[in-house]
């Protein structure tokens, strides 16, 4: 039977690449963001291959997530996957520099978002003892780096719920995945940056990995059969080792 899977932060990057990925393979898709012009160009792209829903929110605020995930039409209401990918840094600062704005921002979308989107879509998987949820966290959720902190923390947060969220919907047959990328070559720089030109040379000197690569893993754990379940999953580029070190050509 064909599967649905709701995306969030399907505007830009992994999330962008992993609906692609998705449709290649006849997955209806439920495309989440607030960028509402990027959202319709990529549903009219992708309805060559597939069923598309379009759903324009900020997933920090609550009730316009319950909102809008309940406005489904019956065609996408039962969803199978759960990818959830929204979420960026904002700022690099040691802690002491920190500004409270960009500390908000990330707990509030990285972490907060992530569970209102999963709790207005946890109890169909539950009454149907069935479902995938994939919660995109970081290198970042495993190893903090310097000026990392409040990002590295929203990340380690991800890893735990996905960690708590798999003990808890155990019983009911639900698999629930980490994919943990390190340096990803998206529109994640200029997001943690604002826009300043530092931002370009982040990927600068070497090959980071392309939200394709990540895509592609994506679709490889949604695609295992029915026993097996990717529980943790950390991909690098080659040329980095860890979040300090990068084997750059400059
Ligand atoms: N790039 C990397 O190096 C890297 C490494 C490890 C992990 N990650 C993780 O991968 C995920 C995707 O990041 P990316 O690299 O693909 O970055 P990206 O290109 O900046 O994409 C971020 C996506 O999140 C959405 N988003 C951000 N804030 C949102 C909000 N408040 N409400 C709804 N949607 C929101 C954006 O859509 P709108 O702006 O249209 O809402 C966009 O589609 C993130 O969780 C990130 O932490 C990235």
């Amino acid at each position: 039977m064909t599967k649905t899977a709701l995306i969030t932060g399907a505007t830009s990057g992994i999330g962008e690449a992993t609906a692609y990925e998705f449709a290649k393979q006849g997955i209806h898709l439920i495309l989440c963001g607030r960028r509402v012009e990027r959202l319709n160009t990529i549903k009219v792209a992708l309805e060559k291959l597939t069923i598309v829903h379009t759903l324009n929110f900020d997933i920090r605020d609550r009730h316009k997530t319950f909102k809008a995930i309940e406005s489904l039409p019956e065609a996408f209401k039962n969803i199978d996957i759960l990818i959830n990918n929204a979420g960026n840094a904002h700022g690099l600062d040691p802690i002491q520099d920190g500004d409270l704005d960009d500390w908000d921002t990330m707990i509030d979308i990285n972490v907060k978002g992530l569970l209102y989107v999963s709790k207005a879509i946890i109890p169909q998987m539950t009454e149907r003892h069935s479902g995938h949820i994939i919660n995109i966290g970081s290198s970042a959720g495993k190893e903090v780096y310097p000026k990392g902190n409040v990002y590295c923390a929203s990340k380690h947060a991800v890893l735990a719920i996905t960690e708590g969220m798999r003990l808890d919907l155990n019983p009911y047959g639900i698999k629930v995945t980490a994919i943990n990328p390190g340096m990803v070559e998206t529109e994640f720089s200029k997001v943690r940056f604002k826009g300043d030109p530092i931002a370009d040379s982040v990927y600068q000197g070497f090959k980071a990995l392309e939200a394709k690569d990540v895509a592609e893993i994506i679709y490889f754990a949604v695609s295992r059969p029915a026993h097996v379940n990717i529980a943790d999953l950390l991909v690098f580029p080659t040329a980095q080792a860890n979040s300090t070190t990068v084997q750059k050509e400059l």
